[in-house]
Order: structure tokens, then sequence, then C-alpha cells
């Protein structure tokens, strides 16, 4: 499978967010990145229901919808309901990891589970065959436009080898610090899938900074 390319809402122009999400739609983009935050789990607020309502009103990819939120077990079925197709919930905010999951699953969307920066791949070990994908923060969640922590390589290649180990179809997702300079060697390392919010949205060319992120050979 050739690596997917996932555009971050949270670096768009709200004022201009139709006009976003078109760019988006005719771009090489394969899915929208949409970070929810509650001001708990993580130090910032972003956006609910009724904005991710709106966005899949006008998106034609797949919404990748990332919870920084506790508790996300309580909306699985209001993210369902408000578009999303891919539900990526936080190790370390979740206690029945595996419940969670399958709650996930069970509302026909594909699941997730993040790895803040200091969580370590290993504790997938046994949820890994449950996980359509893993993400892995390449920077403390919170915030666009933090600089790419380099150990994000070591954490791909020990998550690689975890999913060969145990025969898993799992994908890799990097989020954070993700540009056109370091993206070619998250490719190389196992990425399968990157976000990218300030590196495309600050771009003079967004469409053709997506262009370049999805040209990269692994
Ligand atoms: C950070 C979010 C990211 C963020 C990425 O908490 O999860 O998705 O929008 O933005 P950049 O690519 O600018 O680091
Ligand atoms: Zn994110």
């Amino acid at each position: 499978m050739s690596h997917l390319i996932a555009p971050s809402l949270l670096s768009a122009d709200f004022g201009n967010l139709k006009k976003e999400i078109e760019m988006v739609n005719m771009s090489q983009a394969d899915w929208f990145h949409l970070d929810v935050m509650d001001g708990v789990f993580v130090p910032n607020i972003s956006f609910g229901f009724p904005v991710i309502h709106f966005i899949n009103k006008y998106a034609k990819k797949p919404l990748d919808v990332h919870l920084m939120i506790i508790q996300p077990e309580r909306y699985i079925k209001e993210f369902k309901k408000a578009g999303a197709d891919i539900l990526t919930v936080h190790y370390e905010a979740v206690t029945h990891l595996h419940r969670t999951v399958h709650a996930i699953k069970n509302e026909e969307m594909k699941a997730g589970v993040v790895l803040n920066p200091h969580t370590n791949v290993f504790l997938l070990e046994d949820i890994i065959l449950d996980l359509d994908l893993v993400l892995i923060m390449s920077v403390n969640p919170g915030f666009g436009g933090q600089s790419f922590i380099e150990n994000t390589y070591s954490k791909i290649g020990k998550l690689k080898e975890l999913i060969l180990k145990k025969n898993a179809k799992t994908l890799i997702e990097v989020d954070g610090g993700v540009n056109l300079s370091n993206a070619e060697s998250l490719i190389k390392s196992g990425a399968d899938i990157l976000v990218a919010g300030n590196a495309v949205f600050k771009s003079d060319n967004p469409v053709e900074t997506i262009r370049k992120l999805k040209d990269f050979q692994s």
C-alpha cells in the first residue's frame, strides 16, 4: 500500500473552512485529520460535534478523528453520527481500552489507539490484533506547529516489529511536526499515514505541498 496523507484541519483558516475543505477535496490527500481537544486531557480546546458535522457535509474523503479527550467512550455514537470514519483514542486516557476499541468497531468505524511521546509501544502487545491503526504522536498533543521529536523513528521501528511479530494488519500513523524534510524518512521507517497541519496549511501552495508529501517513495 502506498502511504496516505491526512491534512490536519487544526491549522486551517477557520474563517474560510469551506474553502479549505474544498482544497483538500481536490488535492491528493487521502483523509481529513480532525483534532478534538477538551482542555482537560490536553491544555487546549479545539472544536466539537457541530463543526465535525459541517466538515462532513462538504468533505469527500474519510474523516480521521483524533480524540484528545478524557473518557472518549462516552461519545462514540455521537462521533459516528457527526461523520467520523476513523476514531482514535489515547492510550493514556482510557481505562478499558479493549472495550472502547470494540465499541468503536461496533459503530462501523476504524479503531485506533494514540500514544503520547513517552508511552512505550510494547504496551500495545495484547491489543495490537484488534487495532486498525496506531497513531504515534511525534509532538506532545495539544497544538499545531510544534517541532518533531526525533525518538519517533525508533518508536515506528519497534511498533513495526510488534505488528510483524503478531502478524497484524495494523497501520502506523504519525502526527506532529511532519513536513517536507522528514516525511520521506518517516515513510522509509514504516509510517503508513502522515498527518500534516502547519506544513500544509501554512505553505504557499497547500495542494502542491500535499502532492510532494504524497510523492515520496518508501
Ligand atoms: C496536535 C495534533 C496534530 C496537529 C498537527 O495535538 O494532534 O494533529 O494538528 O499539526 P502540525 O503538523 O502543525 O504539527
Ligand atoms: Zn492529531
